[in-house]
């Protein structure tokens, strides 16, 4: 069920009618963008047209891909649906947990040691439920679906931001949170905001020193990292069709950096020629039958200004080289500016690190463009002022790469080979020092940089670049080194000028592997067992969250009162907590712990009503539950921006709390409390969030009567006995109140499955 050729000739098959009803509706020629996401309705072939950055859409995304770090809560709440198979194909890739320290066999082993519990979990649910696993060591989510299940047209969703990567495959391919993988794996429709449609124009051809990842740098320069917010950004022109598959795949994989939906490319010889050393020559001849809707209309491409809500057109034949950062990734320096700006801006010009890989570089063609750099140095005596290290996609690449000698170059250069996995591109770096905090620099090939990411260091300063340009750096160690025009100096003196990089787009010999880290699902899982120990501190099955027994609910008190910016990241830290997101009791010692009390202004400091103690937040959300009494949180304005992570509305849901009441919410968290059984609603009158009192008791007095459109009264009972009214709006439909009745949607997707 992981590879599914039947699944993409379906796609391909109602390609036609599907689009044929779009044109009809829109009335104007296609972007690529449209036509993928019209010949996913959910609700089959258009009958309207949808308002772009306007109208909530259901679809029927084609794939499911999931990482080890948010696939475990997503397949524990999987296994409450009560279904006995995914609907759709999916996978599972265990690559954030394994740290990069020492080398990849010895690093994988630790990792192997320290997380054995979670990576048997997930194996085992994935062979019950027809998920495909790919094992430690296989490679990072994002190559390894570029190498096996992207398709041109297609959609997917995954739950990692990255998962656009996929764009380089002409899919639209869109990272959420495991709650939505959920509903599509049980078969459930897909809700988004129709996007709006950014075009890039790309003329010209990269050569030099140039490389793709150069183009969505210079894109994030343009755009900043809110620029693309609610858009797709389709590349388009004969300098798009000049890119090979992966070098597309790099540009689509940092659109997450501008906060774009997704992007994507249109079908063309480079997925062609990358399918077939895939291994794909079956979904080529499927594709090339519709290959004309694969792509834009040509009428878009010829006036993209009459299609697009933006345009941007970028000549690649006198595009610089880039080095983004520190600390954000759309500070976009062209290389022969960025001596002169660093030292300007005080930037540590010793260069510690270089590191290649993360899903956004770690194709064939980066590591051979950075390993002929490496060769130069080899040959031309030259030896890396930093140190050096390479983290390989996927054991695909990594077997090829060692077969073909890349991996040898790095090594004469005295490069760690790490594992196939995202290792310091996600803070799993054991970074020698790093807990020193000293100011220093760093550069990578990988897509973010903010404070902390790659060592947990405040202090470190990570550059962002292409694979080649990271070697030539690394191998200089200076900011302020320009390849394009600087020299070396070698062991013996010589002035040495390194050549611009060359590379092989795919291994002329073909891609090799000798155990690619794959685990095929079993055809029956039902006789599998998934074992979770009960006394676990990393994982813990779900009970389903209570029914509600339709009466008003009464004497609830309130848990905090949060003031100014909630984010998911106040109401579910990260950092050290990624230990438990599998375990949802344990997680929920982080609940709310960074949210501002609005009495008293501390984080996680609260009163007990019971008791008129200050207390933690988690702690006395615990001490209510088990007196009974059922609690609310109030919030202010976007409550819940941020990450999609479902934690952070499972945990109070977890810990008792009925409703969130807020002057506004971030619509995606907002819908998670929905699908968790909770009531997500906003005040009528804004200004009544200043009516909530610490010691008051709040009954519902109509929620015997929830209905869609019709507003909810709350009571406030104050401390001196005196009580007042208040108007709560709410956003739910029949079928979101038939979520809150149940317990949670995923009660009623089990309780449709046992009818
Ligand atoms: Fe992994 Fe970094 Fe990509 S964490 S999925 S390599 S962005």
């Amino acid at each position: 069920m992981a590879f599914d050729i039947d699944m993409i000739k379906a796609v391909y098959e109602r390609y036609p009618e599907r689009i044929a009803a779009a044109r009809k509706v829109v009335n104007k020629p296609l972007t690529l963008s449209e036509k993928i996401l019209y010949t996913h309705l959910w609700d089959g072939a258009a009958d309207t047209e949808f308002k772009r950055g306007g109208s909530y859409v259901d679809f029927a995304p084609d794939r499911v891909a999931m990482q080890d770090a948010t696939a475990q809560m997503a397949l524990l709440q999987f296994m409450q649906a009560g279904k006995d198979k995914v609907a759709v194909p999916s996978t599972a890739h265990a690559d954030h947990l394994i740290q990069a320290k020492l080398g990849a066999d010895k690093d994988l082993q630790e990792s192997l040691n320290k997380n054995n519990e979670v990576f048997n979990f997930l194996s085992s649910v994935c062979n019950k439920y027809g998920i495909g696993f790919w094992k430690p060591g296989a490679g990072i989510i994002h190559q390894v679906v570029l190498e096996n299940y992207a398709f041109p047209g297609g959609m997917m969703i995954g739950t990692d931001s990255h998962t656009v990567n996929a764009g380089g495959l002409g899919m639209v391919a869109i990272g959420v949170g495991g709650a939505d993988a959920v509903d599509v794996m049980a078969g459930m429709p897909w809700e988004l905001k129709f996007p709006k449609l950014i075009g890039v124009k790309l003329t010209g051809k990269l050569s030099g020193w140039t490389a793709s990842k150069d183009v969505i740098l210079k894109v994030a320069g343009i755009l900043t990292v809110k620029g693309g917010t609610g858009c797709i950004v389709e590349y388009f022109g004969e300098g798009a069709k000049s890119l090979s598959a992966t070098g597309k795949g790099t540009i689509c994989n940092m659109g997450a950096e501008i906060g774009a939906t997704t992007s994507t490319f249109g079908y063309d010889d480079s997925m062609r020629r990358y399918l077939k050393a895939t291994d794909r020559a079956d979904v080529v001849e499927l594709a090339d039958k519709v290959a004309d809707h694969l792509t834009g209309d040509p009428e878009v491409y010829a006036e993209p200004e009459k299609y697009f809500d933006q345009v941007i057109e970028i000549n690649l034949s006198e595009l610089m080289p880039h080095v983004n950062g520190p600390f954000t990734p759309d500070l976009a320096t062209p290389i022969d500016k960025l001596g002169e700006v660093a030292k300007k801006e005080g930037w540590p010009l010793d260069i510690e690190w270089g590191l290649i890989g993360s899903c956004t570089n770690s194709s064939y063609e980066d590591l051979t463009r950075a390993a002929s750099i490496a060769k130069q140095a080899v040959d031309k005596k030259l030896k890396t002022k930093s140190d050096f290290g390479i983290n390989p996609g996927s054991e695909q690449v990594r077997f090829t790469a060692e077969r073909d000698g890349l991996l040898g170059v790095f090594e004469d250069l005295d490069a760690t080979i790490f594992t196939n996995a995202c290792g310091p591109c996600i803070g799993q770096w054991d970074r020698a020092g790093a807990d020193k905090q000293e100011k220093n620099t760093i550069i990578h090939s990988f897509n973010r940089n903010f404070s902390k990411r790659a060592d947990g260091n405040p202090n470190t300063h990570a550059f962002v670049t292409s694979p080649e340009l990271v070697a030539a750096m690394a191998i200089a160690g200076r900011l302020d080194f320009n390849p394009l025009t600087d020299t070396l100096t070698n062991e013996d003196g010589e002035q040495i000028k390194l050549d611009p990089p060359t590379g092989t787009e795919l291994p002329e010999k073909g891609f090799d592997v000798e155990d690619n880290g794959y685990q095929e699902p079993a055809k029956d899982g039902s006789g599998i067992e998934v074992v979770v120990k009960p006394d676990s501190e990393r994982l813990q099955l779900l009970t389903p969250f209570k029914e509600w027994d339709g009466k008003n609910i009464s004497g609830m008190r309130l848990l905090i009162k949060a003031f100014g910016k909630c984010t998911t990241d106040h109401i579910s830290m990260a950092g050290p907590w990624l230990r438990y997101r599998g375990h949802l009791d344990n997680i929920s010692n982080n609940c709310l712990i960074g949210a501002v009390n609005a009495f008293g202004k501390a984080t996680n400091e609260v009163v007990n009503q019971l008791t008129g103690e200050k207390g933690e937040v988690p702690a006395t959300a615990r001490a209510y539950k088990a007196a009974g009494i059922p609690s609310i949180v109030v919030g202010d304005h976007n409550y819940g921006e941020g990450s999609s992570r479902e934690h952070a509305a499972m945990e109070p849901r977890h810990l008792g709390v009925i409703a969130v009441i807020v002057k506004s919410f971030a619509r995606i968290h907002e819908t998670n409390l929905k699908k968790q059984g909770m009531l997500g609603l906003t005040f009528a009158n804004e200004a009544d969030y200043e009516k909530i009192k610490e010691d008051d008791t709040f009954n519902f007095l109509d929620l015997d009567q929830f209905a869609p459109d019709k507003q909810i009264t709350l009571e406030l009972v104050h401390a001196d006995g005196s009580k007042e009214d208040i108007k709560l709006n709410h956003t739910y439909n029949s079928q979101q109140i038939a979520w809150f009745k149940a317990g949670s949607a995923l009660n009623l997707i089990r309780e449709k499955a046992n009818a």
